[in-house]
């Protein structure tokens, strides 16, 4: 006897839908790191720090490209929510630029352990499975990696606050990761 294949729902998780999601969310989480630095960029005036960010949201705009072109090569659909990550990401990035420079690179720090921890899962998940894309993830972890340590270089952990910020805006990325994963 065979078994009936088991119903599935949107958002379960089939391992052919794996990578798709894969993609489908790092592609959200890249596009949400780019309105945030836009974000940040709308308010910080001249000086280091702002050009600590350009730094960070050129490479943002590359990772972005990047993943532009496989959800295009491997025709996955974008997440339903980029309208939503639009406007939540560049209002996180003005909301924590607002707060001071070093508020805005607590974001960063806060963003980017996030985003290192969620391809580091990913990477392991592929395995041996799709080398092409494991390289791109660990390439771009490494970026993120960096841009967490300018941040804190530039005194983010002395934000008043810090552990409040940091806490919320990791609780934020997390669900954004979620969320973007399924839908
Ligand atoms: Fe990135
Ligand atoms: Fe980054």
């Amino acid at each position: 006897m065979t078994a009936e294949p088991k119903p599935t729902l949107p958002g379960d998780a089939g391992p052919e839908s794996d990578v798709a999601a894969m993609i489908r969310v790092d592609h959200a989480g890249e596009y949400g790191a780019v309105r945030i630095y836009d974000g940040q960029l709308a308010v910080i005036g001249r000086g280091r720090v702002r050009d600590e960010i350009r730094r960070m949201a050129e490479q943002e705009q590359r990772h972005l490209a990047a993943f532009d072109e496989l959800v295009r090569a491997r025709q996955v659909r974008p997440t339903l929510l980029q309208p939503l990550w639009h406007v939540a990401g560049f209002a996180l990035g003005a909301a924590t630029a607002l707060l001071g420079e070093r508020a805005a690179m607590a974001c960063t720090v806060a963003v980017e352990e996030v985003i290192d921890a969620h391809y580091r899962d990913q990477a392991e998940r592929l395995g041996q499975a799709d080398p092409a894309l494991r390289e791109t993830l660990e390439s771009f972890r490494a970026d993120e990696l960096r841009h967490r340590d300018a941040a804190l270089e530039h005194g983010a952990a002395e934000t008043p606050g810090y552990e409040l910020i940091s806490a919320a805006i990791k609780a934020g990325s997390r669900l954004a990761i979620w969320l973007s994963t399924r839908l």
